[in-house]
């Protein structure tokens, strides 16, 4: 850990388009996407709809499809797109060195 950066990684381990998960103590899971665009974004893994698994899901531009019924989420708020109504917290996360940095306050703050 630096100060309230958890490093969780080598941004090379995150697949392009995919998402990699962390396990945070006293904040549950969290899922770390990569982008096309080579853009890093973390939220809570669990849907605003019925808590599915976002990691799971179909990345494409900034916004994940959830694997369970299709909700499209926008990584960079957490917002449901579209008709649907819901929100999943998001995570500050940053690279140093090539090393992922998620913020460990907001992961707590996520799980609250
Ligand atoms: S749980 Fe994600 S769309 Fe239903």
């Amino acid at each position: 850990m630096i100060g309230e950066w958890l490093d969780i990684g080598w941004v090379n381990e995150i697949p392009v388009r995919g998402s990699r998960t962390v396990t945070v103590d006293g904040a549950g899971e969290i899922a770390v996407f990569r982008t096309g665009d080579d853009k890093l974004f973390a939220l809570r893994n669990s849907c605003p709809h019925k808590a599915g698994p976002l990691s799971q899901g179909i990345v494409h531009g900034h916004s994940v499809t959830c694997p369970l019924h299709n909700w499209n989420i926008a990584l960079a708020t957490g917002q449901a797109q579209g008709e649907d109504k819901g929100c999943t917290p998001t995570i500050p996360v940053k690279i140093d060195g090539g090393r992922v940095l998620i913020c460990r306050a907001s992961t707590l703050k996520a799980a609250a």
